[in-house]
């Protein structure tokens, strides 16, 4: 069926979550993040995401920004740091991720080819929006969907039906593009044409549904979204 929407997750698919640990790892004050960044940026996504699955099953709730925050409390614990001010700059950084160097002229080949773009993320309405606009791609995007309107995280399907209801189109004349192959898998299960973006070449998940296509980075979605 052709595709009409090309829908992708934010944090990891469209904006380089590394980027907070990175960029605060070459300051000139960075201590001992400078040594210890990669483990600190790991366990930092590790805990949001696991917070935001347990909030999800247990039915309770708190917003993205709220569960960013108390992941990045865990992960400068784990790793042995008190440090408020670095605190504060990790996440004045991760309000503020560059988005991955193809994404703006992807989106515009998409939009070229007739197909609608959005963003469909865990991310609450502001913390998108400061990625969005930081990365300067807001006028390449039709719209951009926060689970915050359904009070869940992914992957519960309420949030995958926030694209229907937006875009009028059925499940399968949508792209689903994520970087989290659990999030591209759930979203296959849910019925949506999926892309796993997998650049580091992780194992794929062993979940009851798989995306169809794993790709390397987002090059390719044009291509691949034009031939479905
Ligand atoms: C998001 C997270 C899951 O943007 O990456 O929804």
């Amino acid at each position: 069926m052709t595709i009409t929407a090309c829908v992708f997750d934010a944090y990891g698919t469209l904006f380089d979550v590394a980027a907070a640990a990175r960029e605060a790892a070459a300051e000139p004050d960075a201590g001992v993040l400078a040594e210890v960044w990669p483990k600190l940026a790991e366990d930092w996504r590790r805990k949001q995401l696991e917070y935001s699955w347990l909030l999800a099953v247990t039915g309770d709730h708190m917003d993205f920004w709220q569960v960013t925050q108390r992941g990045l409390e865990w992960a400068m614990e784990a790793s042995g740091i008190s440090d408020p001010a670095l605190h504060e700059r990790l996440l004045a950084l991760y309000w503020q991720l560059s988005a991955y160097p193809e994404v703006p002229s992807m989106l515009q080949a998409l939009r070229e080819a007739g197909m609608q773009t959005a963003i469909l993320s865990n991310g609450s309405p502001e913390m998108l929006a400061g990625a969005v606009q930081s990365a300067g791609i807001g006028g390449l995007l039709d719209d951009v969907l926060s689970v915050e309107s359904v009070g869940v995280f992914k992957p519960h399907r309420s949030v995958y039906d926030l694209v229907g209801q937006r875009f009028g189109c059925a499940p399968e004349a949508v792209l689903f593009v994520s970087s989290n192959g659990w999030d591209a898998g759930a979203a296959a299960g849910y019925g949506f044409q999926t892309a796993w973006v997998n650049r580091a070449g992780q194992p794929m998940d062993r979940l009851p549904w798989q995306p169809a296509h794993v790709l390397n980075d987002l090059t390719r979605i044009p291509e691949l979204a034009r031939s479905l």
